[in-house]
Order: structure tokens, then C-alpha cells, then sequence
């Protein structure tokens, strides 16, 4: 079996839309949050493998702007984990090498979480490991409203450039390759702008069970693509 895959295919970006931690749960008569706990902690490992490969990028959709429409003690659940995550990324990164971003609108959570969010940037920002960027409270569609409205508010002129360069996750690339876990085939909101040229891969398997194995399956898949961005 191949344990690493020819870095000239590597995407230099990955993207994933971690989706299936209820139906995960619900299978072992679970609560949905227990599926969020297990989502999180495949998160910490998969990003390993992910470093360890050589990749440069790696983006998570966490928590969309649609989200907030789930039940009271699903959403509260889900809070708290990011709260217990963040602090264990904190506690990480005396050791660890990965840089922590967001993108999303950050302003809607409490002081406590935000202030964590501050902390993590600070801490991280000068890694030279995997650049981790955590989307909550995340929508596209908010994401360039909001974009829109500082440029115009400022008087600057719209166009490519000044909108890419406005919006949350500046400056880094945009993903090369898309994965989405948990069998839907859709983009729920998530970087409209930005996978305007990404490889989409979608697998049914569900997000707390997508393993090393399968990321490989994902990336060897990304290695066939002849990627033409509109040209011959
Ligand atoms: C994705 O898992 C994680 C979040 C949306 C926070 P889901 O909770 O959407 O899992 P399914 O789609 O119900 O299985
Ligand atoms: C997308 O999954 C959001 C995250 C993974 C955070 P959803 O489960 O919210 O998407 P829909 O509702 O199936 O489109
Ligand atoms: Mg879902």
C-alpha cells in the first residue's frame, strides 16, 4: 500500500466539508453531539497526516451561518467543543508547528470564545507547519456581502482583485481540491468564490470515519486531474 503520495500531484490547498457527524451518531444510537466530538477529534488527527504529507493549506467548515437554525442543545453543543478544542490547540501549540486562522464572521460568538480565537492567531502566526484555517459562523454568501460593503463604504472601486483581497481568508490561495464527506453533493454555502477552479471529490463515507486511507483515495484521485482553468 502507498503510505505518501508523489508531491508534484499534491494539492497545495485542501478544502473539506466535514459533513455526517449526526448520521454517525444516530448509527450508534448516539446524540448528534457525540458525532461533533468524534468529527473534532478526526480533525486533530487527519491534519497530522495532512502536515506530514507536505501539504501547505488545509481549510475546515466548522460551523456555517445556516447552522444556528439546529436545535438550542445541538448548537450549545457544539460552542462548547470549540471552546474545549481551541483550548487544546492552545495548550498545542508550544509543540506543534500548525498556524490557526478563521474565516467566517467571528463577531456573532460570546467575549470568552473570541478572546480564545484572538489567542490562538497570536500564537500561532508566525508557524511554519500546516496553515490551518478554522471556518465558523462561515457563509460565502455573507463573506462577500460583508466584503462588498467595506469596499463600498471605503469608496474603493469593485472588482477581482480589491474582492479577493478583501475577503477573510487573504491572502491565502484558494483550495485545489474540495472534498466533501457524509454523501451530498453540494456546496451548502461554503467558498463560492474561492473553489471557482477546485477539484470537487465527494465520498459517502461520514466525516468522523474519513481516515488516513481515505484521504489518500482522495488525493491519488486529485493526481489524475488535468486541470485546464479554461485554457487548452
Ligand atoms: C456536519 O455534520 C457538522 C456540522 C454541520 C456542524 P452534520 O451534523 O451536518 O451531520 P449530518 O449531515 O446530520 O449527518
Ligand atoms: C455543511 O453541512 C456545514 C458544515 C459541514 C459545517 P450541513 O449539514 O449544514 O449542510 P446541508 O444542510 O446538508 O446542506
Ligand atoms: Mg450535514
Amino acid at each position: 500500500m502507498r503510505t505518501t503520495v508523489d508531491s508534484r500531484a499534491l494539492p497545495q490547498h485542501v478544502a473539506i466539508i466535514m459533513d455526517g457527524n449526526g448520521r454517525w451518531a444516530s448509527k450508534r444510537l448516539l446524540p448528534h453531539n457525540a458525532g461533533h466530538r468524534a468529527g473534532a477529534q478526526n480533525l486533530r488527527k487527519l491534519s497530522e497526516e495532512i502536515e506530514r504529507l507536505g501539504i501547505k493549506y488545509l481549510t475546515v467548515y466548522a460551523l456555517s451561518t445556516e447552522n444556528w437554525a439546529r436545535p438550542e442543545k445541538e448548537v450549545q453543543g457544539l460552542i462548547k467543543l470549540m471552546h474545549e478544542y481551541f483550548q487544546q490547540y492552545i495548550d498545542d501549540s508550544k509543540k506543534n508547528d500548525m498556524k490557526l486562522t478563521f474565516i467566517g464572521d467571528v463577531s456573532r460568538f460570546e467575549p470568552d470564545l473570541r478572546q480564545k480565537i484572538e489567542t490562538l492567531k497570536t500564537l500561532t502566526k508566525e508557524k511554519k507547519g500546516l496553515h490551518v484555517t478554522l471556518a465558523i459562523n462561515y457563509g460565502a454568501r455573507d463573506e462577500l456581502a460583508r466584503a462588498a460593503r467595506k469596499l463600498a463604504e471605503e469608496g474603493t472601486y469593485i472588482d477581482e482583485e480589491t474582492l479577493t483581497r478583501t475577503l477573510d481568508g487573504f491572502p491565502t490561495p484558494d483550495p485545489d481540491l474540495l472534498i466533501r464527506t457524509g454523501g451530498e453533493m453540494r456546496l451548502s454555502n461554503f467558498m463560492l468564490w474561492q473553489l471557482a477552479y477546485a477539484e470537487m471529490y465527494f465520498t459517502d463515507i461520514l466525516w468522523p470515519d474519513f481516515g488516513k486511507k481515505d484521504l489518500n483515495a482522495a488525493l491519488e484521485w486529485f493526481g489524475g486531474r488535468a486541470r485546464r482553468f479554461g485554457g487548452r
